[in-house]
């Protein structure tokens, strides 16, 4: 955050056994991920997103692979996709083809919006987890259609993706430990129960199925043959928790409510995805 952080860091690389330093700029804005998806020729953006990287509310404690995500942002300037496409994907992508090795996939550019202007912290070539769990939310055309057209060099014909004007939001349930060392094995709970509500929906990542230890449990097994099979925490980031609104509020609280719903033994999740420091045009 400032020169003596700076110079404190570096010199503690340096102080290590061939210690060496990478010095970078510091990027001073909030990050954008925006998917774009290329035939080799053509780039389609998808809608941006934001994720959420730190484990701890507030930006707090360690990287992680993100903690929740939510689309639209509606504090990002008019025109900044058309940017991105036009300065940053587009000329990657032609750059390619020029060299002979054509880019044909999604390209995931992690952008940040600085005061000096958009910088692309990062470049995939996949889709963002969890970002892509609120982009495709909103997603009213099929995706088959948008992939098959990149896949044959088709993106030029097909009409351009229709998004909804909903709002959704992604918060991630992670087990204990996470994003260190993780208490896996636990029964989930509550997960039909949060799927019931209006505008939730669970999509399942590090989970997986164990025979009930409880005996009165496994006799309770489909038709009372088959030992009961629960649901269980198998990896870091276990579930995401999907909601869907009218405006980035809405959504956000249709995530949250379906969370608290939810519960295993040493779960932990972000208490403040979807919302964003203040300076920001937020309308939500
Ligand atoms: N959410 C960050 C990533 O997918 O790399």
């Amino acid at each position: 955050e400032d020169r003596e952080a700076a110079r404190a860091h570096a010199e503690a690389c340096l102080a290590r056994e061939d210690g060496a330093v990478v010095i970078e700029d510091y990027l001073d804005g909030p990050e954008v991920s925006l998917f774009c998806v290329s035939d080799g020729v053509t780039v389609i953006p998808l809608v941006p997103a934001q994720d959420f990287k730190r484990a701890h509310d507030g930006n707090e404690g360690p990287n992680t692979g993100g903690m929740g995500a939510y689309s639209p942002l509606p504090w990002l300037a008019e025109g900044v996709v058309e940017e991105v496409v036009t300065t940053v994907a587009k000329p990657t992508v032609d750059e390619m083809a020029r060299r002979g090795t054509p880019f044909v996939g999604l390209l995931y550019c992690g952008l940040a919006m600085t005061s000096k202007g958009i910088r692309v912290v990062e470049f995939n070539v996949r889709f963002g987890d969890p970002e892509t769990q609120a982009v495709l939310e909103r997603l009213d055309s099929p995706l088959a259609e948008l992939l098959f057209a990149a896949a044959t060099g088709a993106l030029d014909r097909i009409p351009a993706p229709r998004w909804s004007k909903d709002a959704a939001v992604t918060v991630v349930m992670a087990s204990g430990g996470y994003p260190g060392p993780t208490d896996t094995g636990h029964e989930i709970t509550g997960i039909d129960e949060a799927e019931a509500l209006d505008g939730v929906h669970i999509i399942h990542a590090g989970t997986g199925t164990r025979i009930a230890d409880d005996p009165a449990d496994a006799a309770a097994g489909c038709c009372g043959f088959e030992p009961a099979e629960i649901l269980i925490n198998t990896g870091g980031r276990v579930l995401d928790v999907v909601g869907r609104g009218p405006d980035v509020a809405a959504a956000r609280a249709k995530a949250y409510e379906g969370v608290a719903l939810i519960s295993f033994a040493g779960e932990h999740h972000r208490s403040d995805i979807a919302t964003w420091p203040a300076g920001l045009d937020a309308k939500n």
